[in-house]
């Protein structure tokens, strides 16, 4: 018997978190993979406001602005409500609500010896996380997939410790009460293949984006910055594409007739570095101009953010009351 697509269709659940705009990495890492997932799969991407505050609690005034800034960039970008929900966290307050019950059942060893918990307590030196819900962030990460009942979770190697928590604690409660979830699959988004203008890991808090809402100015500024195979110093080197960073650039946004010429002329020094990169920045301006278009409709038209919003966070809601129901009446309250 044929089986048919609604059966075949999977629930897919991912989040981000506000605390920052999203640059060509977040582009060409997750939302690429979102943008298929949504035409294959049942999807809810929402923004993660409660984890933002997790450790922005002390200077939270900028979330509000960058939750605008990435749902215009995600809609821009080619999510399309129709055929996912688009919802931020905390206006489903089902998420902490299943997050309190499940703080219950989580022994806090699990917590304790997270890595990311570890890790980032010692690199975010600069603010106190030695706190209660900074600890319980997988906790509230579990609720927000489990609460949709989610098989497929889209997200970086970073967060397959947090994903493998999220099963232990399915799996904990499906032992304690009865077997309401399933235990979902991390799906990775590929590595980043695109680094910062610096060749490390393309990322807000290294100051080496490229944003997607960058202007053509600022582009042409980021690319002119970008760093280049370091053992060409004179115009008359031969250069090495494959370890040039504005090369890898180039695969993603230049012709490729272009490209080709650029990885035979390079090694021959007949192009330099200087006109590589104005190619370069051309095309990346060409590439993101129908996005920058979008965004700036979305700008002038904030009331359509509202209506994507409001029905996400009503179709989200009514799927996560339906599982909250079930999880209170296991639990016996
Ligand atoms: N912790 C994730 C990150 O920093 C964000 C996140 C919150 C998330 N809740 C989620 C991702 C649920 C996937 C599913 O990237
Ligand atoms: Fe890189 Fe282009 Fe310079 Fe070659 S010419 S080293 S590919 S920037």
């Amino acid at each position: 018997m044929a089986i048919s697509l609604n059966e075949m269709k999977k629930r897919v659940v991912s989040g981000i978190r506000p605390t920052g705009k999203l640059h060509l990495g977040n582009l060409h890492g997750a939302l690429e993979n979102w943008k298929k997932l949504q035409d294959e799969h049942e999807c809810f991407f929402f923004i993660a406001d409660l984890h933002a505050l997790t450790s922005e609690y002390q200077d939270s005034a900028p979330i509000k602005g960058y939750i605008q800034d990435i749902l215009i960039d995600w809609l821009s970008a080619g999510l399309d409500p129709d055929r996912c929900t688009i919802f931020i966290q905390s206006k489903v307050p089902e998420h902490t609500q299943l997050h309190v019950i499940f703080s219950m059942i989580t022994p806090l060893p699990w917590l304790e010896r997270n890595p990311t918990y570890k890790e980032q307590q010692q690199e975010l030196i600069d603010r106190d996380l030695n706190t209660y819900g900074f600890l319980g962030y997988p906790v509230l990460q579990a609720a927000d997939i489990l609460i949709y009942k989610a098989q497929i979770v889209p997200v970086g190697v970073d967060q397959l410790p947090h994903l493998e928590l999220t099963r232990e604690i399915a799996r904990r409660f499906n032992y304690l009460y009865r077997p309401i979830f399933p235990l979902p699959e991390p799906f990775l988004t590929e590595m980043p293949k695109l680094l910062g203008i610096d060749r490390r890991k393309m990322s807000k808090s290294y100051n080496n984006a490229i944003y997607l809402s960058d202007s053509p100015e600022v582009i042409k500024e980021k690319v002119g910055r970008m760093f280049t195979d370091a053992s060409r110093l004179r115009r008359s080197d031969p250069g090495n594409p494959d370890i040039c960073n504005v090369f890898s650039f180039h695969r993603f946004y230049t012709p490729i007739e272009i490209v080709e010429n650029i990885k035979t002329d390079c090694p021959l020094a007949k192009i330099g570095c200087v006109e590589c990169k104005r190619i370069l920045a051309k095309n990346l301006i060409k590439g993101l101009s129908s996005y920058r278009k979008r965004r700036q409709y979305y700008l002038k038209h904030l009331r359509d953010l509202d209506d994507v919003l409001q029905s996400g966070i009503s179709y989200a809601r009514k799927e996560a009351q339906a599982t909250l129901e079930e999880v209170k009446e296991a639990v016996n309250i």
